[in-house]
């Protein structure tokens, strides 16, 4: 069943037109990349699905229309979104990051058991866990915020650049855990990332953008062949 589907979604920054038909879709459990160069709209799709902006076109999640919520009730129907540079709370310790993420749940017991899951998950920020957030590395920072953002157990999780700034072997491992994540929750990922190789160690699919329009879309393997795919972001 598909969860998200995006059809010709347009959106725009003041008169600048920076989305001009994107079209995807993410079917239940599944993971789907965006692919795209720098200034191609990948942020732009996620800020449009997440509320953050207006769009045109048609945003659909669980069949109902999505498109023109607020930020909050996008939140409150299951959609988490990590943004690009991470967006924890600095002035929190790990702890209380990984609280206010499960802030809309009443689950006393269910949240203590995330919280520990997420905790076997990334072990380095069970080492951190009385630390401010603005105390621990880039790594551990991208570590907390997909712990926080799933701490609110959502349906879809929206990830942007979840390597970017990252030492390459820290940004493999949180990919690793990322995975794992998927497999034992279950969760659905739309999946925004420069480096391919890393994203096509999580996904099924993807969605190639070029300014700001959908211009392929194709299962992991297949893109992973394409010549132009390969040379565009596979470095070779
Ligand atoms: N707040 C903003 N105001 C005006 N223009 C913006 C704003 N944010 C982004 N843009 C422009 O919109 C276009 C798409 O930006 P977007 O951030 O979606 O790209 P991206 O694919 O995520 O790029 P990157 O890989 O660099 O993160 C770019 O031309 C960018 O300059
Ligand atoms: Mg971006």
């Amino acid at each position: 069943m598909t969860l998200l589907e995006l059809t010709d979604v347009t959106a725009f920054y003041g008169p600048v037109q920076v989305l001009d038909g994107v079209s995807l879709s993410v079917p239940e459990a599944g993971a789907v990349g965006i692919l795209g160069a720098n200034g191609a709209g990948k942020t732009t799709t996620l800020r449009a699905i997440s509320g953050a902006i207006r769009a045109g076109g048609s945003i659909r999640f669980d069949g109902r229309d999505i498109r023109g919520m607020r930020p909050d009730q996008v939140a409150g129907i299951g959609i988490a979104h990590v943004p690009e540079g991470r967006g924890t709370l600095g002035d929190l310790t790990v702890r209380e990051n990984l609280r206010v993420g499960a802030y809309t749940r009443k689950d006393r017991k269910g949240i203590a058991a995330d919280i520990d899951y997420c905790l076997e998950l990334f072990p380095q920020l069970e080492e951190r866990i009385r630390s401010n957030a603005s105390a621990l590395s880039g790594g551990e920072q991208q570590m907390l915020a997909v712990a926080r953002a799933f701490m609110a157990r959502p349906r879809l999780l929206l990830l942007d650049e979840a390597s970017l700034g990252l030492a390459p072997s820290t940004a493999k491992n949180v990919y690793a855990s990322i995975q794992r994540l998927r497999v034992e929750s279950g969760i659905s990922m739309l999946v925004v990332e420069q480096n391919a190789n890393l994203a096509f160690t999580l996904v099924d699919s993807a969605t190639v953008l070029e300014t700001g329009r959908s211009v392929l879309t194709g299962p992991t393997a297949e893109l992973k062949g394409m010549d132009a795919i390969r040379r565009a972001y596979l470095g070779g």
